[in-house]
């Protein structure tokens, strides 16, 4: 696996979403996965990549505007290797108890995409969250951190064996 590269691409408002894609890039490099990790609007071609990862938080039903520009622009290369998609959203430990399945959105581009796999992660929500919603949210006690490392973490070695027997 080592020379696997792989592209961690994520839209992110309020920083949760990047959290998740920092913690899989470094649990990928870890076990040898040259893992590149940016976000959605930086990323200009992926065809030097064997694969790619591409996540995003979830605001009102809806997908990160750039994780979705990202795989409309890209969407011809990333068919033609292995796609993984993650959104963050549940900010309450729904995600921990069973697996949430993508919003209308992202369920249409794992199909357009041939995306393999989609995970819904627990996102964050917290006192430093910016803007007037998020700080209604918390105050209403809506808020917290509910990202777990642990499963970001098994998702990515699940990831690495999915590329280990691809390679
Ligand atoms: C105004 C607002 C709307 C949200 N809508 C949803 C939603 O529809 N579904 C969901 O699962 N999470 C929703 N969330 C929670 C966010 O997706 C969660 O906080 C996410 O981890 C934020 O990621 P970011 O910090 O990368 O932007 C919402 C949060 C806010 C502040």
């Amino acid at each position: 696996m080592p020379g696997t590269r792989l592209l961690i691409a994520y839209g992110s408002k309020h920083g949760a979403t990047q959290g998740i894609a920092d913690e899989l890039g470094e649990a990928l490099r870890s076990v040898g996965v040259d893992a590149v990790v940016m976000p959605a609007d930086r990323v200009s071609d992926v065809s030097d990549y064997d694969g790619v990862i591409l996540g995003g938080a979830v605001y009102a039903g809806r997908w990160h505007v750039e994780a979705r520009r990202c795989a409309s622009r890209h969407a011809a290369e990333l068919r033609k290797r292995p796609v993984w998609l993650f959104s963050s959203g549940p900010v309450d430990d729904s995600a921990e108890r069973r697996d949430i399945p993508p919003v209308r959105g992202v369920a249409r581009w794992m199909q357009r995409l041939g995306a393999r796999e989609h995970i819904t992660f627990g996102g964050a929500l917290t006192e430093h969250t910016p803007g007037l919603i998020a700080h209604s949210m918390v105050r209403q006690g809506k808020g917290g951190d509910f990202r777990n490392p642990e499963r970001i973490r098994r998702w990515a070695d699940h990831i690495a064996s999915q590329l280990r027997s691809a390679g």
